[in-house]
C-alpha cells in the first residue's frame, strides 16, 4: 500500500505519521521547502508528544519519506489523502477551500492510475463532490474515487487518538475505494475499532456535527458554572453528578474560560453558516458561537474585580497561554482575548508558557516574557491561570506567596481544591464554585 499525503500541518503529519507505523509506505508532502527541509533533518514544525520520535523511527526504517514534488509523490499511490488547512475565510466565517481546490488541480495532473482521493481536512458538505468534479474537468480519463474520512485527533494526544480511536469515518459511495480504506485502517481491527462506512456527503457533515456537539457540551457546562456561581453550588460536583448518566458521559464538561483551538472555533461558525445558507438555521449552535466569543472577554473582568475593581499599575502574572496544554498552538486561545484586555485595564501582564511563547510573541504585544513559572510571579499582585500545563498544577503555595505582593490566584481552570488554598493563605477565584478567601 502506498500513499501520498498532501499538506504536512498538524492532521497531516500525524495521520501520515501514524499511518507508517502501521506499515504503509507514506509520503507526505508539502509546497513549504523549508518546512520539508527540516523535517528531513528531523525537526518537527509543531509541539505533538511523541511525534519526533516516531517520525525519526519510521524516516529510518524508510517508509516515511517526505517531498515538495507532489506530481511524483502522487504517481503510483493507492491513495491520495488531501490533508491542507481549511481556515475561517474573513468576513463570512465560511471555510476558505482555496488550497484544498488547488491541491485537487495538482492532483488531476499527477495521476498515473486508479486511485482513492481522500478529504481528510475538515471540509464543507459537498466539498468532495466538487473536489471530484475538478479532477474529472481536467482529466476526464484518470480513474479514481472520491472518499471523506474526517479526522477527530486532538492536539496533544493526537497519536493515541489515531491509534485507538473510538471510530473512524468513512464516506464514499464506491465498492473499490471502501476496500482501500479497509485495508487502510485493517491495524484497528486488532482493537476491534467501530468504522462507520456511509455516503461522502454524510461524512463531511458527521466532522461538524461532532466538533460542534462537543463545543455545545463545553458551552452548556461553562454557563452551568456561572450559574453555580450565583446560586453558590459547585460545578465540579454538577458536572460529575450528570456526567456519570451514561446518555450524557463525563468528557467535555470541565468548565473554563471558554473553548479554544484550531477546530472548534472555525468549525462551530462554519457550520452555522452552512446551515443559514441551507434554510435549516442551527439556533444551538449560534448561541453557543456567540455565548463562547462573549466568554473569553469576560474572563479579564474576574482578575479586574479580584484585584478590587482596578487594574491600574497592578502586575499580573499568567501562566499558559495555549489553548490547551501539551501543544504550541496559540489559535484562538482565550489568552488572546484576556491579557489585551488586561494591559488596556493598564495592568503589566508577565506571562510563561512551557512550549507555546515563540507562537505568543507574535500575537501579543507588551507581554513580559518570562523563562520560569516562578520568575513570573515574582512581585505580581494576582496570578492568571489560563492553560492547565502540568507544571501548574503542584506549585509550590509557600514559595508562591513569598514571590507575589498579594496572595490571590484566579483559576480560570479549577486545577486547585478552593480549600487547600484557603487553608494555605490564598484568596482563590475559581470557575464555577464557591469562592474561598484567606
Ligand atoms: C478538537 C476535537 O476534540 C478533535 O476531535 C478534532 O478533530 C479537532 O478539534 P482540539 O482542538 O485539539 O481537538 O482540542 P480539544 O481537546 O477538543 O479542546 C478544544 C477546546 O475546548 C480547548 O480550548 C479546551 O481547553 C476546551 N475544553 C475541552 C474545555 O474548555 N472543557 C472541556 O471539558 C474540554
Amino acid at each position: 500500500m502506498r500513499i501520498a499525503m498532501i499538506g504536512t500541518g498538524y492532521v497531516g503529519l500525524v495521520s501520515g505519521a501514524c499511518f507508517s507505523e502501521f506499515g504503509v509506505d507514506v509520503v507526505c508532502v508539502d509546497k513549504d521547502e523549508g518546512k520539508i527541509a527540516r523535517l528531513l533533518d528531523g525537526v518537527m514544525p509543531i509541539f505533538e508528544p511523541g511525534l519526533d520520535k516516531l517520525v525519526e523511527t519510521i524516516v529510518r526504517a524508510g517508509r516515511l519519506r517526505f517531498s515538495t514534488n507532489l506530481k511524483e509523490s502522487v504517481a503510483g499511490a493507492d491513495a491520495v489523502f488531501i490533508a491542507v488547512g481549511t481556515p475561517s475565510r474573513r468576513g463570512d466565517g465560511h471555510a476558505d477551500l482555496s488550497f484544498v481546490y488547488a491541491v485537487a488541480r495538482e492532483i488531476a495532473d499527477a495521476l498515473t492510475g486508479y486511485a482513492v482521493i481522500v478529504t481528510k481536512s475538515t471540509v464543507p458538505v459537498g466539498t468532495g463532490k466538487e473536489v471530484g468534479r475538478i479532477i474529472r474537468e481536467a482529466r476526464p480519463d484518470a480513474q479514481f474515487d472520491m472518499v471523506s474520512n474526517p479526522e477527530f485527533l486532538r492536539e496533544g494526544s493526537a497519536i493515541n487518538d489515531f491509534m485507538r480511536p473510538d471510530r473512524v469515518v468513512i464516506g464514499t459511495a464506491s465498492d473499490r475505494a471502501k476496500e482501500i480504506m479497509r485495508n487502510l485502517y485493517r491495524p484497528l481491527y486488532l482493537i476491534e475499532t467501530p468504522i462507520v462506512f456511509t455516503a461522502l456527503e454524510t461524512s463531511e457533515l458527521t466532522k461538524y456535527a461532532a466538533n460542534t456537539f462537543l463545543a455545545t457540551k463545553i458551552t452548556f457546562i461553562n454557563e452551568i458554572a456561572d450559574l453555580c456561581e450565583q446560586l453558590g453550588c459547585d460545578v465540579q460536583d454538577v458536572a460529575k453528578g450528570i456526567g456519570l448518566d451514561g446518555r450524557i458521559g463525563r468528557k467535555f464538561l470541565h468548565a473554563g474560560p471558554g473553548y479554544g483551538g484550531s477546530c472548534f472555533p472555525k468549525d462551530t461558525l462554519a457550520l452555522v453558516r452552512t446551515a443559514q445558507e441551507a434554510g435549516s438555521p442551527l439556533k444551538i449552535v449560534e448561541t453557543v458561537v456567540e455565548v463562547n466569543d462573549a466568554r473569553k472577554k469576560q474572563m479579564a473582568k474576574r482578575v479586574i474585580q479580584a484585584l478590587g475593581g482596578s487594574a491600574k499599575g497592578k502586575t499580573v502574572a499568567v501562566l499558559g497561554v495555549t489553548f490547551k496544554p501539551n501543544t504550541d498552538d496559540m489559535r484562538d486561545s482565550p489568552s488572546l482575548d484576556i491579557i489585551p484586555a488586561l494591559q488596556e485595564a493598564g495592568a503589566t501582564v508577565r506571562a510563561f508558557d512551557p512550549e507555546g511563547m515563540t507562537e505568543a510573541k507574535k500575537l501579543l504585544d507588551g507581554v513580559i516574557w518570562c523563562d520560569t513559572t516562578y520568575e513570573c510571579m515574582g512581585g505580581a499582585d494576582v496570578v492568571v491561570i489560563i492553560t492547565e500545563w502540568n507544571e501548574f498544577r503542584a506549585l509550590d503555595l509557600d514559595r508562591v506567596k513569598k514571590l507575589l505582593r498579594q496572595p490571590i490566584i484566579v483559576d480560570l481552570r479549577n486545577v486547585y481544591d478552593p480549600q487547600t488554598l484557603a487553608a494555605a493563605g490564598f484568596t482563590y477565584i475559581s470557575i464555577g464554585r464557591p469562592s474561598a478567601a484567606a
